[in-house]
């Protein structure tokens, strides 16, 4: 496992996701699963998992669950996090199985009640969305799909990614009003916004995408 570690050693924050993704495959990683923002990958051994994003405003604070609720056992165990150019972002993760979705809308449910089993990663969760809605307005609640809870082999319970960009809102703003995402993220750290897998809700029109491309131009070069 540690060794399969060893190949972060090759890539640098110049490189970006499909750089990153390539390197990975090549070394024996597969495809394992597929959201609207990240795509995970296998490590050769089955012990790790790769999710490789282009644009998750979120991932800080994913990264910074991962480490506060660790002792809870109820978010997986972090190896890495690298920045990717332009704003990409991957993190080693042990690899997780997919959960029953019943299973999971329980969880959800429990954490909704801060139950005893939940509690403490329902605080560190609170304390960090409270962090997080403050950075960005799209953030400010869990994404409850149920994708989003995982299991280990024993069967316990793992939450893997649970704060929410809101999407619909954060892209639909470019369509109204593009001058808030050009003021909140800086163009540097969204250079891959519309390389989304989007394997959830499916492509953009390319109308749509053509108009949002457009008014956040527009929006960057007054702010410039
Ligand atoms: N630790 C993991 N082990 C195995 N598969 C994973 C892991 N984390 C994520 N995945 C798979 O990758 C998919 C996308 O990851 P996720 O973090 O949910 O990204 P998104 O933000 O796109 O929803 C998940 O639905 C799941 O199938
Ligand atoms: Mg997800």
């Amino acid at each position: 496992m540690t060794d399969e570690l060893s190949i972060l050693g090759a890539l640098t924050a110049k490189d970006g996701h499909v750089t990153a993704e390539a390197l990975f495959t090549s070394h024996g990683w597969k495809r394992c699963g597929v959201g609207d923002w990240a795509v995970a990958l296998r490590s050769p051994s089955g012990d790790l998992a790769v999710r490789i994003s282009p644009f998750d405003p979120v991932a800080t604070y994913t990264v910074r669950l991962f480490r506060e609720a660790a002792g809870t056992g109820q978010v997986p165990v972090l190896h890495a996090h690298r920045e990717l150019e332009g704003g990409a972002v991957l993190t080693v993760m042990e690899h997780l199985l997919p959960a029953e979705p019943d299973q999971a809308a329980l969880f959800f449910r429990a954490l909704a009640e801060s139950t005893p089993e939940v509690a403490s990663l329902a605080e560190v969760i609170a304390r960090v969305l409270a962090d997080a809605h403050e950075e960005l307005p799209w953030c400010d609640r869990l994404d409850s799909n149920p994708a989003n809870v995982m299991r280990r082999a024993d069967g316990r319970l793992v939450l893997t990614d649970p704060f929410f960009a809101d999407g619909k809102t954060l892209y639909g703003s470019l369509f109204t009003d593009a001058s808030v995402v050009a003021r909140i993220i800086p163009a540097a750290r969204r250079r891959h916004m519309f390389e989304l897998p989007l394997a959830e809700s499916g492509p953009w029109d390319p109308v749509g995408l053509e108009r949002m491309r457009a008014s956040l131009a527009a929006a960057d070069a007054r702010l410039s």
